[in-house]
């Protein structure tokens, strides 16, 4: 039997704690599947005290996690702290540059600093690890790296955020609204630590930004996507959806053609029987399309303790096992910088709504505007007057340049009859 893999945990909350928890329950079974045993030798927190539901008292307790590093018998260091920058990142940087390998589910530090700690680890000869960063429990960057290497990409996409696809199907489902719902993923243990970081969709462009490059073999570029959240999804839009045969989702979209490379996050409506419409509540689904296998979909639970600790515990396997690759697959100096496609050259189908005074001409006004821009209009809905006389009119389009839909918007928005600024959803085809 080779010798044990000593590591060391930072962070003790929900993804830290389930760790230990799944190297615990399944200890015999992992160390029959790694050749050697795994040994948590010591772990950081802030607060000693803490009922963690997990027992800590066979390990060192190190008050500041950066001593964890300066330990000779750690292996490997987990880092489950969070955030962008602060002990997070001075922890990985300083692991790797004492040639220790580093596990994390640190997607913030992972698209902002990826790069950089990537070198690093190149340079010491020391992994660094991240399956847990995107989609959870989904081994989507194992699938990228190894399963599916053989593939030249041209579009990764899906659901990338637990918390929004949960909050999103219980909105729909349990008629919850949109507080209620996020504090239940708080609770749970889905939400970032600032749960902005969810509902804003920038935890989503961190994943998508690292896909994007593991998927073209392309340098990390978080400044490029495109990022909307769902803070102004509402329960009209989900109905109508529902009345055109869709559902609302927010993805997370990257495609690689001659324009360049266009990503993307944004709430999209999505067939409900489609592949990505029937994934509910905290799961993730990612579709990715390959030159060779053509599409292939990954799909499973995206955030909480179990479901992480499962993507953290199979890097540490890798590693034990002696899995050492390039962090992003190709080395960093050898990444291409691929131009970086507008969203203005986007191409789809849209949905509108448009609060509108019932009066003569308004319609007629609304789609001269779309004709003058080019834009073809699909269908057409319109929900019952108000006292105030006013109504919900809805049109979708056929594929249209995004541009001209901004500029139809936008001359939209002008008219005295639209009395709220334009509801405007993409319509994907996944
Ligand atoms: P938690 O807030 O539950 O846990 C963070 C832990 O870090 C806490 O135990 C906290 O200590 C500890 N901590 C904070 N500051 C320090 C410090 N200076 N030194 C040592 N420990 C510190 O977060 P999560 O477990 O949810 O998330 C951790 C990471 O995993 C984040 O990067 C997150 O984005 C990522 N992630 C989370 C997922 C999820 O579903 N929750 C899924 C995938 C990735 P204490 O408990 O003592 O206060
Ligand atoms: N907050 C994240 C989510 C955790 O809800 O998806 C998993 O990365």
């Amino acid at each position: 039997m080779n010798k044990p893999l000593n590591i060391a945990i930072a962070g003790l909350g929900t993804v830290g704690a389930g760790t230990l928890k799944v190297l615990r329950r399944n200890a015999g079974l992992i160390e029959a599947r790694c050749g050697r045993k795994i040994n948590v030798i010591a772990v950081s927190s802030r607060d000693k005290g803490k009922d963690r539901g997990v027992d800590v008292s066979g390990m060192k307790w190190v008050s500041s996690a950066s001593d964890l590093v300066k330990m000779p018998e750690v292996d490997l260091v987990v880092e489950t702290i969070g955030g962008v920058d602060g002990v997070a990142r001075s922890l990985v940087e300083s692991a790797l540059n004492a040639g220790k390998h580093v596990v994390t589910a640190n997607k913030a530090l992972i698209a902002h600093h990826g790069l950089e700690l990537a070198k690093i680890a190149e340079k010491s000869g020391a992994m660094l690890a991240y399956e847990a960063a995107v989609a959870g429990g989904v081994p989507i960057i194992k699938g990228l790296r190894e399963g599916l290497a053989a593939n030249r990409f041209h579009k990764v996409a899906g659901i990338l955020n637990g918390t929004c696809n949960f909050i999103l199907t219980s909105m729909w489902n349990k008629h919850q609204d949109f507080a209620t719902v996020l504090a239940e993923a708080q609770r749970i243990g889905y939400a970032e630590a600032d749960p902005a970081f969810d509902i804003d969709g920038i935890d989503t462009a961190h994943k998508l930004a690292i896909i994007t490059s593991l998927a073209y073999g392309c340098l990390l570029n978080i400044d490029a996507v495109y990022v909307e959240g769902i803070r102004n999804i509402s329960i009209l839009d989900m109905e109508f959806a529902d009345q055109l045969g869709y559902v609302i989702k927010l993805l997370g979209i990257s495609t690689h053609t001659s324009e360049g490379v266009l990503q993307r996050v944004h709430p999209c409506m999505v067939a409900k029987m489609s592949t990505i419409g029937r994934v509910s509540d905290a799961y993730n689904a990612v579709i990715v399309e390959g030159d060779a296998v053509g599409q292939v979909t990954f799909e499973g639970k995206g955030a909480g303790e179990g479901a992480t600790a499962s993507s953290v515990v199979g890097d540490i396997i890798d590693i034990a096992r002696g899995g050492i690759y390039k962090p992003f697959t190709i080395p960093v100096a050898a990444l291409e910088k691929l131009p970086v496609a507008t969203m203005d050259s986007l191409k789809a189908s849209y949905y509108v709504r448009l609060a509108v005074v019932d009066k003569p001409g308004v319609l007629a006004a609304i789609t001269s505007i779309f004709r003058d821009e080019g834009i073809s209009m699909c269908s057409f809905l319109q929900n019952s007057r108000k006292p105030d006389e006013t109504v919900q009119v809805v049109i979708t389009t056929h594929e249209t340049l995004e541009l001209s839909m901004r500029n139809a918007l936008k001359s939209i928005a002008a008219l005295g009859s639209v009395i709220e600024p334009p509801h405007m959803i993409r319509i994907e085809n996944l």
